[in-house]
């Protein structure tokens, strides 16, 4: 969801740079293409290509399969990171990575501070928090992006699946008491392309605006 619409904006932009200083080169590595769980393969893609910046988007993102397939979990969440933190570290590039409002145990009642402290208590989020310690750890410029309840044109989303439980139940029943910050994939990519401008390092949380129930 967020990698492509985030490919499209950095095309975007590549479409619209003038001078050569400014030119933009996009290198998109779906799935297919590079699997991060695989670190000779993460190695070999990076040096290869040599970015200046990668950014990490990829990540197992189902929150109830987190916890029964625990090991493709740390592996995608938490290991992933730490070969690309590697790979950058070797190649002299900056790794901006997105991380997860899951790394808090959301009792908070108002919106968490990236001088919060985190204690996750799902499976995901405790991956997650993993990802962030190898990125911190293993390389040397970065940036981690935490956000919150994503909703994009491309993948699965809440929003699309109610919609599509509304066509089928007459009756849908819903949390109240989970609060949050629903935010528009490309908004995101958008404020990733001003944090990458403004060379921003260290832990930054970004969510749109306001803030609403599942309900
Ligand atoms: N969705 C949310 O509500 C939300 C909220 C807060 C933070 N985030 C974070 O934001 C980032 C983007 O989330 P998203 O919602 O855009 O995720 P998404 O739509 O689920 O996309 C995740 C991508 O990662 C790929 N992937 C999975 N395992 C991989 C592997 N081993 N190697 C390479 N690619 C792999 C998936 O490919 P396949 O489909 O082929 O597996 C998919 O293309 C993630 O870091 C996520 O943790 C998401």
């Amino acid at each position: 969801m967020l990698g492509t619409d985030l490919t499209i904006l950095l095309r975007e932009k590549r479409a619209l740079s003038s001078s050569h200083n400014e030119e933009i080169e996009v290198i998109d590595a779906p799935h297919e293409e590079l699997d991060i769980t695989l670190e000779d393969e993460v190695s070999d893609f990076i040096s290869r290509h040599t970015p200046d910046i990668i950014i990490n988007c990829a990540a197992f993102t189902n929150v109830d399969k987190c916890e029964t397939e625990r090991e493709i979990a740390f592996k995608v969440n938490a290991l992933g990171p730490k070969y690309i933190a590697a790979a950058a570290k070797e190649c002299g590039a900056r790794v901006i990575h997105i991380s997860t409002d899951f790394v808090f145990d959301g009792n908070s009642d108002s919106p968490y501070s990236e001088e919060d402290q985190t204690n996750p208590l799902s499976e995901y989020g405790r991956t997650k928090l993993e990802g962030e310690r190898n990125i911190q750890n293993h390389c040397n410029a970065f940036l981690i992006v935490r956000t919150s309840w994503l909703f994009g044109r491309h993948g699965t989303n809440f929003v699309e699946k109610m919609l599509e439980l509304a066509g089928h139940n007459k009756e849908l029943s819903i949390v109240t008491d989970e609060t949050g910050s629903p935010t528009y994939t490309a908004d995101l990519a958008g404020a990733l392309w001003t944090l990458i401008k403004q060379e921003c390092e260290g832990i930054i949380h970004v969510a749109n605006e306001g803030s609403c129930s599942r309900y």
